[in-house]
């Protein structure tokens, strides 16, 4: 049988995926969890290795014709395992929330108590949230922010731990832009017995190339998303000291999955081979660089940033003293052409639909070659944007000047 085209398949759906070409083209992005996946990422992902079914590990499989599944997945836990030089890895896990959910699964009981950053102070869902499973199975404790510095409590860290005794305590965040002292929280869980888990979802490509300290010396578990910072495709993997290996592979198949995402797995290995590159540490070095120029930039126009500043790929924005939600600036940017989203600040007295605040990164318009020139011009349109809010003509110039701006770094 002769295959098809998608365009003459589902043109409905050949017009969505133009579209959405258009829109990660045409608009500037600064969603801190997104990224530009290379080319020859989703060419691997978009293979035919979507056909296979692989349920287990290499040289282990409940299928026939693995034998090159096998080599991609070798290659994939080879290259992460130099990546980030542990001992260990799963790169099996769908997504983050399943990569920190094998942990939870290897090593808890419902009942047990977890600890972990709050949401509103930067924390994840699956960090021990109540609409989340970790906050339905398991007692949950949150540490947060200090109010005055917006840096991580560490004293308030060590107090709860020592008061409730949880059986694991997570580091890592979705929206904190300093840097997480891992051995403070290892000291932490040694001090209570505790196991130690840094889910680095958001930081890995900073971590993988030196540029933030590593958890690895310190941590049981390390958990990562691959789509972030890391700029692969969609993905979790586990990594874990030698130790750990068996307990964590058993959660993840068939604890908590069937059959792994063979074509997601070759795209997985096509990224760490790219963060593994020279080319890529220094992208990485112009994500944090124009990460501090735009903070930098948005504090001279008047903007409040949470903790006053970054120190990775991302900054929170405190709206408050501009009188407008987190939401309606999300709205006002969109239409100019920026596409952030809003996020609950530390102590927020907003409703996590509204908020008070929003959170920029600068991973994506780093990949595009967008350089501290550009983060400045990108500071004055949020700054004409969030003071003229309901300007319809301010905000059509905005768009201008953002068309333009995309149109010198295009992108695919
Ligand atoms: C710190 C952290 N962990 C885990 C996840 C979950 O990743 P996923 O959306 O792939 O489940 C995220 C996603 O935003 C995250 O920020």
């Amino acid at each position: 049988m002769k295959m098809k085209s998608l365009k003459e398949v589902d043109p409905d759906i050949y017009e969505l995926i133009l579209q959405e070409k258009k829109r990660e083209t045409s608009k500037i992005l600064m969603i801190a969890s997104e990224n530009y996946a290379s080319k020859a990422i989703m060419e691997a992902q978009g293979s035919l290795f979507t056909n296979k079914y692989a349920e287990g590990y290499p040289g282990r499989r409940y299928y026939g014709g693995c034998e090159y599944a096998d080599e991609v997945e070798r290659l994939a836990q080879e290259r992460a395992k130099k990546l980030f030089n542990v001992e260990h890895v799963n790169v099996q896990p769908h997504s983050g929330t399943q990569a920190n959910m094998a942990v939870y699964f290897a090593m808890l009981q419902p009942g047990d108590t977890i600890m972990g950053m709050s949401l509103p102070h930067g924390g994840h869902l699956s960090h021990g949230s109540p609409v989340n499973f970790t906050g339905k199975l398991y007692k949950t404790v949150f540490y947060g922010v200090n109010k005055e510095t917006g840096y991580i409590d560490m004293e308030e860290v060590r107090r709860l731990a020592h008061e409730h005794k949880p059986k694991i305590i997570i580091t890592g965040a979705s929206a904190y832009p300093r840097i997480i002292d891992f051995k403070a929280f290892a000291e932490i869980a040694k001090e209570v017995g505790a196991y130690l888990m840094a889910d680095i979802a958001h930081i890995a490509g900073l971590i993988a190339t030196g540029l933030h300290p590593s958890p690895v010396p310190y941590s049981d578990f390390i958990t990562t998303t691959t789509h972030k910072t890391l700029r692969g495709p969609r993905g979790g993997i586990v990594m874990c000291k030698a130790n750990y290996a068996k307990a964590i592979d058993k959660a993840v198949f068939p604890g908590i999955q069937g059959g792994p995402l063979v074509h997601v797995i070759a795209a997985k290995a096509v990224a760490f081979q790219e963060a593994l590159s020279e080319d890529f540490k220094e992208y990485q070095q112009r994500v944090i660089k124009n990460a501090k120029t735009l903070a930098e930039a948005l504090k001279k126009k008047g903007f409040k940033l949470v903790s006053d500043g970054t120190d990775n790929h991302l900054m929170l924005v405190d709206l408050t003293n501009f009188n407008i939600t987190g939401k309606e600036a999300e709205e006002a940017l969109d239409k100019a052409g920026i596409t952030v989203n809003k996020n609950t600040i530390p102590f927020d007295t907003k409703p996590p639909t509204v908020t008070s605040g929003i959170r920029i990164g600068t991973p994506s318009v780093t990949t595009r070659g967008m350089g501290e020139q550009e983060m400045e011009e990108i500071a004055e349109i949020i700054e004409r944007v969030i003071k003229n809010i309901s300007n319809e003509s301010v905000i059509k110039d905005m768009k201008k000047k953002v068309q333009s701006l995309c149109k010198r770094f295009p992108i695919y």
